[in-house]
């Protein structure tokens, strides 16, 4: 069997760092290690309507900048395929007839919606399209023989759902579909970063982002006044390491050569956190430290960022040209489906 790798991220805003350090970390070590037949990533612009139906502007914008955000972070587009959702107008044929395996009541019950459903405010005002998302990203996955989906663990009810849908097709017609598995990133701290106001989620809404596309003194700033340990008031105070904003981040993303080069004083993260809760570290020495971590890892995304924006037309190219490869995988599919049902009706007539 073929290894085929997708994963989708939503066009809502410009990445930060909370997506680098899990979704986009992840596709680039999966890049790296080259162990795939078919490695796809869908800019899901029409999951990203179900909730932004009256929105489309935001998220029609993003789809282009999430794409230089991932080529620029070193996404590789002869690596891998990016491409857009809703140039592949088969998932929708396909999601039809998937939403007629799943039932309201399954739908309910997960946890992911659960919890959006109560972010957004969408107690009495659902639309079925966010209720029934889901469906369309198990066609999203099932779509094109995806065997992995590297994601963070929220979206592990999607790949029971995708699964779940897969068996119930093939049980009721016939063996179409391959029942696919998450990949889920190797570390608990890789999955979710805080905001840099300490509270437990990037979003754009709450300004609390490190963007990709931040220049280097906007993320200096943003680091600098970052959310520490509140009762950490004078350098010699004991201080907090849990919940503190700059020890996640640097948890994240410090490596030893980073001491070397930046705080030699110090082996490792493990010696200056124990250094931090004794007393005696200030704070704005350890922002320091995180700001030439961060600019590090930073600068040179920003670099290829600045020649990519000279590039719009070619990346849209390239996405449309990826578009049209996607559909004609989908379009198989969707062959399969029907002669499975015998609803192949070009096949009744001699
Ligand atoms: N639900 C994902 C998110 O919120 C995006 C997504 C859409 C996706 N289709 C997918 C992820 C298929 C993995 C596989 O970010």
């Amino acid at each position: 069997m073929k290894k085929t790798i997708l994963t989708g991220i939503r066009p809502t805003g410009n990445l930060h760092i909370g997506h680098y350090s899990s979704a986009i970390r992840l596709m680039l070590d999966i890049q790296a290690k080259g162990d795939y037949d078919n490695f796809y990533v869908m800019i899901a612009d029409t999951q990203a309507l179900t909730d932004n139906a009256k929105n489309v502007d935001k998220v029609k914008n993003n789809v282009i900048q999430v794409a230089i955000d991932l080529l620029a972070a070193g996404l590789n587009a002869d690596k891998c395929t990016i491409f857009i959702q809703s140039q592949v107008p088969e998932l929708f044929e396909m999601s039809g007839y998937f939403l007629n395996l799943v039932t309201v009541a399954r739908l309910k019950r997960n946890p992911t919606i659960k919890e959006e459903i109560k972010q957004r405010g969408f107690e009495n005002t659902l639309p079925v399209g966010f209720l029934t998302y889901p469906v369309s990203q198990a066609a999203d996955i099932l779509a094109f023989n995806t065997t992995i989906v590297p994601a963070g663990d929220d979206q592990a009810p999607m790949v029971e759902q995708a699964r779940e849908i897969a068996q119930s097709f093939n049980n009721s017609y016939k063996n179409v579909f391959i029942l696919p598995k998450i990949q889920l990133p190797d570390a608990k701290i890789l999955a979710r970063l805080p905001g840099t106001d300490g509270k437990i989620k990037m979003s754009k809404s709450a300004g609390n982002s490190i963007y990709l596309c931040d220049d280097e003194a906007i993320v200096k700033q943003k680091i600098m006044n970052a959310y520490t340990d509140p009762n950490h008031i004078k350098v010699s105070d004991p201080g907090k390491v849990d919940g503190n904003v700059v020890f996640s981040y640097l948890d994240a993303f410090c490596k030893s050569e980073h001491f070397e080069k930046y705080l030699p004083e110090y082996k490792n993260l493990d010696e200056l956190k124990d250094h931090y809760k004794r007393g005696g570290l200030g704070d704005v020495k350890v922002k320091l430290f995180l700001n030439n971590v961060m600019q590090e890892l930073l600068s040179p995304i920003r670099i290829k960022r600045a020649q990519l924006e000279n590039n719009i037309d070619e990346i849209y190219e390239m996405l449309f040209a990826n578009g049209k490869k996607m559909q004609k995988i989908a379009a198989k599919k969707i062959q399969e489906m029907h002669d499975a049902m015998g609803i192949n009706y070009e096949k009744f007539k001699n």
